[in-house]
Order: C-alpha cells, then structure tokens, then sequence
C-alpha cells in the first residue's frame, strides 16, 4: 500500500515550516499548468497518441488527462498528432484541441488491445499524418479490488488493456517505424502495493517489455517507460474515490501532479533532447516513491 502516512503538510521532521508552507503555495509554473509556449521541439514529426482521449469518471469539468494533455503539447512543439481511443467523441474533442494548436490532427477508434484494431489505427494515422516516428502507448485501466475483489475477467481485461494493448502497439512501432520513439505510460503502482493488483501487476510487467523493445528497436527506435505517480486527473479521481487514502499519502512536492507535467516528460522521451535514451524508466512524482513514508 502506498503509506497514507501524514497527509501532505503535516508536521514532522520533513514537514513544512512556514517558509516550506510559502513554498508549497507558490504558484505552479506554465510548464504544469498548460501555459508555456511550444519551442518547436517536435518540429515535423507525426506522432500516434494511442489512449489520447480522456475519460470523463462523472465530473462536470475533469482536469486535463495525461493522453489529452500529450496530445496538445506535441502539437504545440510542431508535431502532427493522430488520436486512437474507443471513445471517438472524446478522441475528437482532444482533436479540436490539437486543431486550436495549429496542428494537423486525426481521429481513429478502436480497442487497442485488439490486434486488428491496433492494426487498422496505425494504418490509418499513417494515412492521416503520414510515416509514424512517434508513438505513446497511453491507455490504462483498472479493475478489482484486492485480490478477493478482483475476477479472472478483470484480472484478463486489465491485462490485456495495460500490457497486451502496448505489446500490440510496440510490435506495430517496431515493425513500420523507420525511427523514432515510442512512450510507455506506466504507473509507479508497478513498485507499491495497492489495493488493485491486476492493475499493479500490469504496469509492473511494463518494464519488461519497455526493455525488450528498446534492445529490439535499437539503433532506430528508442522505446521508455514514464511512470506517473499521483496524478490530478479525472482517472486518479476515480481511483481516490475508490481508496480516499490516496489523497493522504505524503507527497515531497506536496501536490499531486498535472497532466501537463506528465505530458512534459513524454515530450522529453518523444523529442531528440532524449536521443541517447532507451530503454529506459522515468518516474513522475513529485518524490513520492523517494520521499520518507508514514
Ligand atoms: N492519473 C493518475 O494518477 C495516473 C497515475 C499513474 C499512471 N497513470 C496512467 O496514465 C494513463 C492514462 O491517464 P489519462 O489521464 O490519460 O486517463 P484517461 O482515462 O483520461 O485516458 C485514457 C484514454 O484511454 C482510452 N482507452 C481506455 N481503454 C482503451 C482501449 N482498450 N483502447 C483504446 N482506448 C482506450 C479511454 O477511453 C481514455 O480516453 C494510464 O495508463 C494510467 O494507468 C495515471
């Protein structure tokens, strides 16, 4: 279980003072909030955002999604960006989005843990954008709770979403990409314990097929791994609503994190600013998984 030790501002020996508490309240920077200005960081590339829709979890008005958030940033840095998801309405409003960016965009539907699915999407942003040489295997659920709570189909449905589903997608990078870089979104729940072991234990084999598709790709293709903490989204709503404890644990950035700051680190692994990296992981949060527990 992530410790739901003492929530984010208590006291304690790394617990704030005032000077901290200022600090802790300072406003966020551009980069997090969705503000700061394209550098061209993405200039011509053609990228395939595969989850790139957002699910809405009943909120009136979500935060931004780490798919979405994505999507918008690569725009914004100059690439043209292809948007899979079973929810083509929320593929098409992450499109507009794109569109508002100046960006060219495309919308393809499909259930990306079906292999003639994946199939069709990556041939159809192919036709949209043109080649790939950018990929980010964004799509994770979770279903069941604890062990005694999760079935044999949830166990089947998670996996096949969180691992068969980037499987599918690396295969598909590896084989028509001539370069580039493909993004795993993983979750540190890969190295907690959390009261959702399906999906826990599908982002933790991640890491296995994030290496085995780095070695594979090479020299060409560079394949990571982003594994995002405690992410203010309407996802991580939902799985607070699930387990409250969540927005307890003790955080050393004192905040969950943005979409927009996970969406800045998958610029980082997509971009050429990343260009010796493969292979690799880079976790997002705020400390959390460094930080003293309890
Ligand atoms: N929010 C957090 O705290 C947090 C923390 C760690 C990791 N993550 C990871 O971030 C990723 C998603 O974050 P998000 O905020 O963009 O979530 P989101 O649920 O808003 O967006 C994911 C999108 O994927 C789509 N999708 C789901 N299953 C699909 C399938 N089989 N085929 C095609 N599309 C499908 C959904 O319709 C949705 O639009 C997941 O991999 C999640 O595990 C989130």
């Amino acid at each position: 279980m992530v410790a739901a030790g003492a929530p984010a501002g208590g006291d304690g020996p790394t617990g704030p003072g005032s000077a901290e508490r200022a600090r802790a309240a300072a406003p966020l920077p551009a980069e997090a909030t969705g503000g700061a200005p394209g550098l061209g960081r993405l200039s011509g590339r053609r990228i395939l955002v595969v989850g790139g829709g957002q699910s809405a979890h009943g909120l009136d008005d979500p935060p931004i999604g780490n798919g979405r958030a994505t999507a918008v940033l690569f725009a914004r840095e100059g690439a043209a960006v292809a948007i899979a998801d079973t929810d083509r309405a929320s593929a098409e409003a992450t499109a507009a989005l794109v569109d508002a960016e100046g960006a060219t965009s495309a919308v393809l539907t499909g259930d990306a843990s079906d292999p003639d699915d994946m199939e069709a999407v990556f041939s159809g942003a192919a036709d949209a954008v043109g080649p790939l040489d950018g990929v980010v295997l964004n799509v994770g659920i979770g279903a069941g709770f604890l062990i005694r709570g999760t079935t044999a189909a949830d166990w089947d449905r998670v996996m096949a979403v969180n691992v068969r589903a980037h499987f599918l997608g690396c295969r598909l990078a590896l084989a028509r990409m001539e370069r580039g870089s493909v993004v795993l979104i993983g979750s540190i729940a890969a190295h907690e314990v959390l009261p959702v072991p399906a999906y826990g234990a599908s982002k933790a084999a991640l890491g296995s097929l994030c290496r085995q598709a780095a070695v594979e790709g090479a020299p060409h293709v560079r394949v990571n791994l982003l594994e995002p903490g405690l992410i203010d989204t309407s996802l991580g709503r939902a799985a607070s609503a699930l387990d409250p404890r969540r927005e307890q644990v003790r955080i050393p950035a004192r905040r969950q994190g943005t979409g927009w700051e996970v969406a800045q680190a998958a610029l980082f692994l997509m971009s050429d600013q990343s260009s010796y990296v493969t292979g690799q992981r880079l976790i997002v949060d705020g400390g959390l998984t460094v930080g003293p527990r309890g």
